[in-house]
């Protein structure tokens, strides 16, 4: 298994026109090869780098701006001005590669069908990252289910967010 490199669990998205998926990046650091096969879809790439640009809300994988209204917030979140990555829209037939830790934002230009493959990492310091990711992450959502630690993490990251971007989320 180790050193072999095979795209598998395919996520089939659909899309409206006008409708987004809300910026993220995947927590699990993993390669994506999505392919596109019906309609138009724009994407927006950002390496690891524009972190701070993008208002990363602290321990998690979301920024706290909201790409669906980024004209009128830009004025709020002043380091969008600082922001540098990728545009590209994607018609049918066509492949993007999104490497592990890319932040990403699609929109849909018209309605439109693509599939997602993950890619296994390759290498065991690779698999040990994603592993670790796995058990944070699933750690994170096993303890939010406890009465009061979703408040409580909530808040802390509230706190962590203002002490290092001067203002609320
Ligand atoms: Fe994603």
């Amino acid at each position: 298994m180790l050193g072999i490199r095979v795209a598998s669990i395919p996520a089939y998205f659909f899309g409206a026109p006008g409708s987004d998926s809300r910026i993220h990046y995947d927590f699990d650091w993993i390669d994506l090869l999505l392919s596109h096969f019906k309609g138009q879809k724009r994407v927006w790439l950002f390496d690891q780098r524009q972190n701070e640009n993008l208002y990363q809300i602290p321990g998690t994988v979301h920024s706290a701006v909201d790409f669906s209204r980024l004209n009128e917030l830009r004025e709020a979140f002043p380091n969008l001005e600082r922001l540098e990555g990728y545009e590209v829209v994607l018609d049918p037939g066509d492949t993007l590669y999104i490497p592990k830790g890319y932040w990403h934002h699609i929109t849909y230009v018209t309605g439109s069908f693509s599939i997602t493959y993950r890619i296994w990492p390759r290498t065991l310091r690779e698999w040990a990252r994603t592993a670790y990711s796995w058990i944070v992450g699933g750690g994170d959502i096993l303890l939010n289910k406890l009465p009061g630690i979703a408040q409580w993490q909530a808040q802390r990251r509230a706190k962590s967010f203002a002490a290092k971007y001067g203002r609320t989320f």
